[in-house]
């Protein structure tokens, strides 16, 4: 399939929706049917401690990252269908086993969503990952798609769309529209996050109620520049060495 930049249907916050407001945003509404939110054990508090250091080590930094990615992309594999499929065991007994009821293949919001592609690898060793590259233009603000590579069976499946940042949300809702223009129905979309903000939730929960998201944290708020706080830093940029 030849990679393609045709632009999906523009869509800003502001023309389609009121903007956020924080005191009339409620998580119960979302939580457990959009939003799946890991449990907070402490060890996964442990990691995300590592994590946000800013003088954590690369390694350290690295090795926390991707056991909260794998914990993520488990969470989002127990969200698919599995349908009945029984085995016979090599004692001769029949294990009523289950396998996955349809194709699964991944999609990163390139670049940062490229640190999830290792561990869903890891989990799924033959998994197909589709690739989207999409940035906000700075004079319009609206994302503009350079680059897009999907399979092309990608309507036949589920889709875990990774993107560890979901921030402001423009850049997720211009995402998931490029998929469902490309045919994916909205209910096979599954979100794969590390961490977000009630902007971020809204702004993707409102339009796309079917989609769901799987993340480990949901942080206090933006500041002015749209970074999460306490938030992480620039992930990407933490993740690939480029800080
Ligand atoms: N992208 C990041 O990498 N970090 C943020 O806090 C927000 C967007």
């Amino acid at each position: 399939d030849e990679p393609s930049t045709d632009q999906p249907s523009t869509d800003e916050p502001s023309t389609d929706q009121p903007s956020f407001d924080a005191s009339s945003f409620d998580i119960d509404a979302y939580l457990g049917s959009s939003v799946h939110l890991l449990p907070q054990t402490p060890r996964l508090r442990a990691l995300h401690t590592v994590m946000r250091d800013r003088g954590a080590r690369r390694d350290a930094f690295l090795h926390a990252s991707d056991l909260v990615i794998r914990m993520l992309i488990k969470a989002g594999l127990d969200l698919l269908p599995y349908e009945r499929h029984d085995v016979t065991t090599p004692v001769g007994a029949t294990y009523e086993g289950l396998r996955p009821a349809s194709p699964v293949c991944g999609v990163s919001v390139v670049r940062a969503g490229e640190s999830m592609e290792g561990e869903l690898r890891a989990v799924l060793p033959d998994v197909r990952i589709g690739k989207i590259l999409m940035q906000r233009d700075k004079e319009t603000k609206q994302p503009h798609l350079y680059y897009t590579s999907l399979p092309a069976d990608i309507t036949e499946g589920h889709v875990l769309l990774m993107e560890p940042m979901l921030a402001t949300g423009g850049t997720a809702v211009a995402t998931i529209r490029l998929l469902l223009d490309k045919g994916v129905a909205e209910e096979n979309i599954v979100f794969v996050n590390l961490i977000t903000v009630p902007e971020g939730i809204d702004a993707v929960c409102r339009r796309f109620p079917k989609v769901r998201i799987v993340t480990s944290s949901i942080e206090e708020r933006l500041n002015e520049n749209a970074y999460m706080i306490p938030g992480i830093g620039d992930f990407g940029d933490r993740y690939f060495g480029t800080d």
